[in-house]
C-alpha cells in the first residue's frame, strides 16, 4: 500500500538509466512466494550462511558492553583495525601496506565503488567495466554521470580481457578500469602475469586500475593482491572485504588500499558521507583478521563439499562448467546455449530452486547460470533431488 499516487518532484536525471538492483527485486518476489508457503531453495545470492569465528563475536560482545564505546569514531578507522588489515595483507599476499597512509576501512567494499567513482570521475569520463561483471560497477558509473564502456570476457578468451583489442580502441576518455580476480561471476583467477599485463596496460594508457578483491580467500589456492605487481602503486588501488572471506557480509566491513594520494582522495569523499564505524565492530573485525589458518581451511572444506553437490546439480541440468573455479559460486553454461533467464525461470517454476541467470552480469553471461555455495549441504542435496525428479519427468 502506498499513501500517495505520485511524488511531487521527479527523480534526478542520473537515475534514468539506473534501475533497482536485480537481486533486491528478485528476492522480494521470492520472499512473497515463500510467504505464501512455497518452499523455494535460493541458490542465487552470495550471502555466507556460516558464522564468523568465535573470537570475532566475543570481541564484539566484550566491546559493546563498555559504556564509552558508543560514540563517533575516527573517519579513517581505529589503528587496531588498520594494523589488522596491514598484517593480514602481509600474511595473505606478502604485500606491505602502511597502516597510517595506505589503508582506509570501509563500510563494506560496495560503498568503496561509489567513493572511488565520486573521487575520480567527472561527468562524461569513460570507465572500462567487465562484461560479465558485478553490476554495481555499471550502476555507480552511471550514478556519477560517467559512461561505462564494457570489455567482453568470453569463455574462448578464458574470461580474460583482450588487452590488444582494447588498446586498439579510442581510450582517450577512459579514466578508470574495474577488474576483479578471482572474478565474479565466472570464478576465473588471474595469474601474476595477467595482473602484470593489466598494470602495464594501465601505465601505458594512464588509467586508474581498480582491483576488487573480495573472493581471494574462498576456494582459491593462490590469493593475490594487485600490489604483488611491481609498479602497481602508481596506477592501481584495491578493494577488499571481510564479507566473504570471514563470513561477515552483514557486518559491512571492507577496505581500500593504495598509495597515499589515492587513499586521501577517497577519504575526501568518504569523510563527507559517514561518520566512522561502530567501535565494537572495528575491534571485532581486527580480531577476525587474526583468524587462524585452520579456521579458513575449515570454511573452505565446507564450501568444497557443497561444490561437489552443486556440480552434480549442474550435471543433472545438462550445464557445463570449468572445474578450477575460485570463489563461492559455480558458473556454468546452459544446455545447448539456452537463454539463462528463460532457463532459470523454468527451473524455478518446475522445482522451486532458484539459480541466478548469468545475463544479470552482462550480455556475455546470457547463456550461463551461476549457482551459489552459500546454502547448507542438506538443502543443496534437496535441490539436487528435485532437479533429478524434474529431469525424469521431462524425459
Ligand atoms: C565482485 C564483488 N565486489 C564487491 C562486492 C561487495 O561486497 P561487500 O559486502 O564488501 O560490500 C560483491 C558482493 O557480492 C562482489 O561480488
Amino acid at each position: 500500500m502506498s499513501h500517495i499516487q505520485q511524488m511531487i518532484v521527479s527523480p534526478a536525471a542520473r537515475l534514468q538509466e539506473v534501475s533497482e538492483y536485480y537481486f533486491a527485486k528478485k528476492l522480494r518476489e521470492l520472499r512473497e512466494r515463500m510467504n505464501k508457503g512455497e518452499d523455494i531453495i535460493n541458490l542465487g545470492i552470495g550471502n555466507p550462511d556460516m558464522a564468523p569465528s568465535d573470537d570475532t563475536v566475543k570481541a564484539l560482545i566484550n566491546s559493546a558492553v563498555e559504556p564509552h564505546h558508543h560514540g563517533y569514531q575516527p573517519y579513517k578507522g581505529i589503528p587496531a583495525l588498520r594494523n589488522g588489515f596491514a598484517n593480514w595483507y602481509l600474511n595473505t599476499y606478502g604485500v606491505t601496506l602502511d597502516p597510517e597512509q595506505e589503508i582506509l576501512p570501509l563500510i563494506g567494499s560496495k560503498e568503496g565503488i561509489m567513493h572511488i567513482s565520486m573521487a575520480f570521475l567527472n561527468p562524461g569520463d569513460q570507465v572500462l567495466v567487465p562484461n560479465p561483471g558485478y553490476p554495481t560497477y555499471t550502476s555507480v558509473t552511471r550514478l556519477v554521470e560517467a559512461e561505462p564502456v564494457f570489455y567482453a570476457l568470453t569463455e574462448e578468451n578464458g574470461w580474460k580481457p583482450d588487452l590488444e583489442a582494447l588498446a586498439a580502441q579510442d581510450l582517450s576518455k577512459v579514466k578508470l578500469m574495474w577488474i576483479n580476480y578471482p572474478h565474479m561471476p565466472t570464478g576465473t583467477n588471474a595469474s601474476l602475469a595477467d595482473l602484470e599485463e593489466l598494470v602495464a596496460f594501465a601505465q601505458k594508457h594512464q588509467i586508474l586500475l581498480c582491483h576488487d578483491n573480495p573472493y581471494s580467500l574462498v576456494l582459491n589456492k593462490e590469493p593475490r593482491s594487485i600490489f604483488s605487481v611491481p609498479g602497481a602503486w602508481e596506477v592501481a588501488i584495491e578493494l577488499n572485504s571481510l564479507s566473504k572471506s570471514h563470513n561477515m557480509a552483514g557486518w559491512r566491513i571492507g577496505m581500500v588500499a593504495g598509495a597515499q594520494p589515492y587513499v586521501d582522495t577517497v577519504m575526501r569523499v568518504k569523510s563527507n558521507m559517514d561518520s566512522g564505524m561502530f567501535l565494537p565492530m572495528q575491534e571485532a573485525a581486527a580480531a577476525a583478521l587474526n583468524n587462524s589458518y585452520e579456521w579458513h581451511r575449515a570454511r573452505n572444506e565446507e564450501y568444497a563439499e557443497r561444490k561437489v553437490i552443486a556440480c552434480q546439480l549442474l550435471d543433472t541440468l545438462g550445464c557445463s562448467y570449468a572445474t578450477d573455479q575460485a570463489g563461492m559460486f559455480v558458473w556454468a553454461s546452459t544446455p545447448d546455449g539456452t537463454d539463462g533467464f528463460a532457463f532459470t525461470d523454468a527451473v524455478l517454476d518446475e522445482t522451486l530452486v532458484f539459480l541466478t541467470p548469468g545475463g544479470i552480469f552482462g550480455s556475455e553471461g546470457n547463456n550461463y547460470v551461476r549457482i551459489s555455495l552459500c546454502t547448507p549441504k542438506h538443502r543443496l542435496q534437496e535441490a539436487l533431488e528435485r532437479i533429478r525428479e524434474r529431469q525424469l519427468t521431462s524425459v
